[in-house]
């Protein structure tokens, strides 16, 4: 499984019976948002709506909407597969990471083979069939969806943002919001601690005139998804979707910018952020499930879009939990969870629920075996990446299914002392947190220690033992099932 773009996709999930043609006109003013939410909630097909009013390209939905779509755009029948894959790609095996020589070389020669799937430069390419300059360009050629009553107006929702690092040349792609200001510009909505703002802080400190920019809208689904991938900043994206795809992704040279970009999207825009100049962006219906507030974001100034001759345009829609955007969170979730467990060995299973929007709420299992190992844990995952925006941390131990929200419940609630079993502690928040962000991106985290306690931590002398019956009653029973009638 091993999609070249947007339309193989599309092909692909029309044979298998996932996604559904909609030929009815349908506007973009929230009607959209409308049927989109409600296919989600019944697990409902990919869409492709054929005739927005007024726009002559189709929009795609709702194509990462459940978890086997999801497996599938990764090129995989499910996201263990894929985590599986990560998982010997860096040679750790379940009980630990490389212990051995051996072991340590065989993870070497893995990552070697990573860097085969750097991307392939091209010289032409389906993505710039048609170059648009000047007075030719224009946004509003695209049908791009208002998703939410409140909405300052239309964003763009599923970019590729591309930029460089003005001092190491290294690329990021991030995907990250676009409010429409008018034909050529847009906002720029990259969060206070994502890789695009830094690199804008950079260029603002080297007072550079501008930092280029290009933003792929479609590509392959791997490709897509990376966007929205948390890699530390020396990882490329690029070659991150190469590997996920095995076989490295084709990029060709922006027409106007010095940034190469994913030859098989379906449209390109290209130009530039002015370091320091910022406008007011939002409100917009966010994945808090609540609008987030207008605040000042950077500007984007297009100067070019390229296209292909008959492009589609890939969206998503953000809201109240769950959208589409979980099951990209969720393919994170399961892809990073073997590159935790190479820096924290001793976490088992993680889980960021959706109504936990990702920062609010992750739920960690760990085999532990000293004391005060899980406020070790906490700590570690506050000072991972963007996992430091991690709100409420919640620590159980191994033998507890984290991904059954009934048992963590039950667990959490029974096994907490609040006074010595809650760890207080400040530091980065998400700009989406209007609880505790505002102006100031600083606020208060919360972890909870619901493992058992052991020798040398508070209440482990009396620990009562958990209730399990006897495996011989129980096979019994099972062998005399039939029998009771009941
Ligand atoms: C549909 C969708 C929309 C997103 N919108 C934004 C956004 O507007 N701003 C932002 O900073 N992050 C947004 N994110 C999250 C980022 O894509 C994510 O944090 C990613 O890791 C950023 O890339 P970076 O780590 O290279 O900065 C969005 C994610 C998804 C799936």
């Amino acid at each position: 499984m091993n999609f070249k773009d947007l339309h193989e996709f599309i092909d692909f999930l029309e044979a298998k019976g996932e996604l559904v043609r909609i030929k009815t006109p349908v506007t973009w003013d929230l009607e959209i948002t409308e049927i989109t939410t409600r296919t989600i909630a019944n697990q409902g097909p990919a869409l492709l709506f054929e005739n927005v009013e007024g726009y002559q390209y189709p929009l795609l939905i709702n194509m990462y909407g459940t978890l086997k779509r999801m497996g599938w755009a990764l090129g995989s029948e499910n996201l263990d597969e894929l985590g599986h894959r990560i998982q010997s790609l860096i040679g750790m095996a379940q009980s630990g990471p490389p212990e051995t020589i051996l072991a340590k070389m065989r993870a070497l020669g893995d990552l070697v083979k990573l860097a085969s799937y750097k991307p392939k430069l091209v010289s032409s390419a389906p993505c710039q069939e048609v170059v648009l300059n000047g007075e030719d360009v224009n946004l509003f050629d695209l049908p791009i969806l208002k998703c939410w009553p409140l909405d300052a107006g239309r964003f763009i929702t599923l970019p590729l943002v591309i930029t460089q690092d003005p001092e190491t040349g290294i690329r990021n792609v991030g995907t990250y919001r676009m409010q429409v200001f008018d034909r050529n510009t847009t906002g720029m909505h990259w969060q206070t601690h994502k890789v695009g703002a830094h690199h804008a802080r950079l260029a603002r400190e080297q007072a550079s005139p501008k930092l280029e920019v290009a933003v792929a809208l479609g590509g392959d689904p791997a490709t897509i998804w990376t966007g929205s991938a948390p890699l530390p900043p020396s990882v490329d994206e690029f070659m991150m979707a190469g590997f996920i795809r095995s076989q490295p992704i084709e990029l060709v040279k922006a027409k106007t910018v010095n940034i190469e970009v994913p030859a098989h999207a379906e449209f390109i825009l290209e130009g530039y952020v002015t370091p320091g100049e910022t406008m007011e962006e939002g409100p917009f219906g966010d994945h808090t499930g609540y609008y987030s507030l207008k605040e000042p974001y950077s500007v984007f100034h297009i100067t070019t879009i390229t296209h292909r001759k008959s492009p589609v345009y890939p969206t998503v829609v953000v809201g109240k939990p769950i959208q589409e955007d979980y099951f990209m969170g969720k393919a994170t979730e399961r892809t990073f969870l073997p590159l935790i467990q190479l820096l924290l060995p001793e976490i088992r299973d993680i889980n960021m629920p959706g109504e936990g929007i990702f920062h609010n709420l992750m739920i960690v299992s760990i085999r532990k075996e000293f004391p005060g190992q899980a406020q070790k844990v906490m700590h570690a995952i506050w000072g991972l990446g963007l996992l430091m925006l991690t709100k409420t941390i919640i620590v159980l131990d191994d033998f507890v299914d984290i991904q059954n929200a009934s048992e963590v419940v039950w667990r959490v609630t029974a096994n907490i002392n609040p006074e010595t079993d809650l760890l207080m502690t400040k530091g980065p928040v998400d700009d989406l947190d209007y609880a505790t962000a505002g102006e100031f991106r600083v606020g208060t985290k919360i972890g909870i220690d619901a493992t058992h306690k052991i020798p040398g931590e508070p209440r482990s002398n009396d620990w009562p033992p958990e209730i399990e019956m006897e495996n011989e009653i129980k096979k019994l029973v099972t062998e005399k099932w039939e029998d009771y009638g009941i």
